[in-house]
């Protein structure tokens, strides 16, 4: 999912909203894509690179009133049945195009995965594998909502290869869970949690959220303390986005319960000085992990990279969306399937690729893609060495000058032409950030855009 903060900028009333940069260029220059153009994509793919595999599953049996993700609310099964078979649809349609590639990465993202059943996950992974070469060190992983996943679809899923679960937790308080329409008690977790360890699932993440409603800094105090008991090898922290023009169903939550923009930074040290003290090792923006986890062997390398997923260890440079929404990125740009489900099963029946939009890249985008994604995953980066390896010639005027007050502001060192983010700059990682966006209007001063960043 993509989920934006916003900001107010000090140049216009309009609100902005400050890009999570988990694709470079943002979604929001995605436009009208030919089809044909991602068959070519599709087709011209080489043989000898893996490539990662995405899977929508746009349903939820119930609204979470925080939720920014794209999802539709479904009461009964036939709806994802009938999503199910144009799914499959697809799998065979693009595995036609691209031929048996071998696959690194596979991710199940929503909505709620867990909405599938037991039976039709297990045939699902039967068709992938008709169509993929799932290769044997492949992660395969399922974003799970523990109030309808069970034992018998966790059973499913390790028969499938699954090896990694991420367990939407968000908050232990049930103030909080009553405040966003999402209660689940600490028992279904921690049943949860059994099934995946007896079924060998020992990878796990916990999704949660700072900044949302009745959220304090004692809360989040013992949310922190909670997840460390139950020990997840991964932790994502993410800052609550509230977009009520783009999700109406935020506005069901009362606003004058959203916690400040100087309460929720304190949640965020609170719970980032916690996790650390517990053993986890931050990561980025937002990210916690215990010592081993393939995140922190991937960062020590220098193979993190920045995805739709927020961090990644995939080694694919190429990653194909599948389901309604689902976004792909390749070499030569960005493809997203229609997000109108409608569209999107129509043209599959016709055997249509069902691309809705996307963006083809240049090399300039190419280059300033790696200079966002090293800057986000390492907080440290070297624009120069980056554009010599990609063969550009880009002096980086504007940006050097604009580093160069971040620097005398204490959010940056300098050593040689390497820029580093300090522990009192760490917060403002996304401003700084847009510096190297050629699509994010350069019109306020760069120490403006910090300190506006956070406001929520
Ligand atoms: C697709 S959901 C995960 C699976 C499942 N649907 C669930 O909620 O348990 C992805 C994650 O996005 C995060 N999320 C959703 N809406 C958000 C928002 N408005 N701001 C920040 N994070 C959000 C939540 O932590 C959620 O677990
Ligand atoms: S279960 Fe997950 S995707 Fe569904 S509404 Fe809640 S947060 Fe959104």
């Amino acid at each position: 999912m993509t989920v934006h903060q916003k900001i107010i900028s000090p140049v216009e009333s309009k609100p902005r909203r400050l890009p999570r940069y988990t694709s470079y260029p943002t979604a929001l220059e995605f436009n009208d894509l030919d089809p044909a153009l991602y068959e070519t994509w599709l087709r011209d793919l080489p043989d000898d690179q893996p490539v990662s595999l995405y899977f929508h599953i746009p349903f939820c049996e119930k609204l979470c009133w925080f939720c920014g993700c794209f999802t539709k609310i479904s009461n009964s099964y036939e709806p994802v049945q009938r999503y199910l078979d144009v799914l499959r649809k697809e799998i065979s349609l693009i595995g036609s195009i691209t031929g048996r590639k071998k696959i690194s990465h596979i991710h199940f993202g929503g909505g709620s995965p867990t909405i599938i059943s037991a039976e039709s996950f297990l045939d699902l992974m039967s068709l992938v594998r008709e169509n993929f070469d799932i290769l044997p060190e492949a992660e395969i992983a399922v974003e799970i909502d523990p109030r309808t996943c069970s034992e018998a679809k966790v059973k499913a899923y390790a028969t499938s290869g699954v090896n990694r679960a991420s367990i939407g937790i968000q908050d232990f308080n049930s103030h909080v869970q009553e405040a966003i329409n999402r209660v689940q008690s600490d028992a279904l977790i921690a049943d949860n949690l059994r099934w995946f360890r007896q079924a060998g699932i020992t990878n796990i993440n916990f999704d949660l959220i700072y900044g949302m409603p009745r959220q304090t800094v004692e809360t989040i105090g013992e949310t922190v303390a909670k997840t460390s008991e139950f020990w997840p090898s991964r932790i994502a922290l993410f800052g609550y986005a509230h977009v009520p023009w783009m999700k109406k169903h935020q506005q069901m939550m009362n606003k004058h319960h959203l916690p400040g923009q100087a309460e929720r930074q304190a949640m965020f040290d609170l719970a980032s000085t916690k996790l650390q003290e517990a053993g986890y090792v931050a990561i980025g923006l937002d990210h916690f992990a215990l010592p081993g986890d393939s995140l922190l062997v991937a960062r020590a390398e220098g193979r993190m990279k920045r995805n739709f997923q927020g961090y990644s260890a995939d080694p694919a440079t190429t990653m194909i969306g599948f389901g309604a929404s689902a976004i792909g990125s390749f070499p030569g740009g960005y493809a997203q399937n229609s997000s109108d489900l409608k569209a999107y099963s129509e043209a599959l029946e016709r055997s249509e690729i069902p691309v809705g939009r996307g963006l083809k890249v240049d090399a300039t985008d190419l280059m300033m893609r790696e200079v966002i994604s090293t800057l986000m995953s390492t907080f440290a980066v070297d624009p120069w060495v980056i554009a010599d390896k990609h063969g550009i010639n880009h002096d980086f005027g504007r940006e050097k000058a604009d580093l160069d007050k971040l620097v005398a502001m204490g959010y940056m060192t300098q050593e040689g032409t390497s820029y580093h983010i300090t522990e009192t700059g760490k917060p403002y990682l996304r401003a700084i950030a847009t510096l190297f966006d050629q699509y994010f209007p350069q019109d306020s001063d760069i120490i403006d855009r910090c300190v506006h960043e956070s406001e929520g």
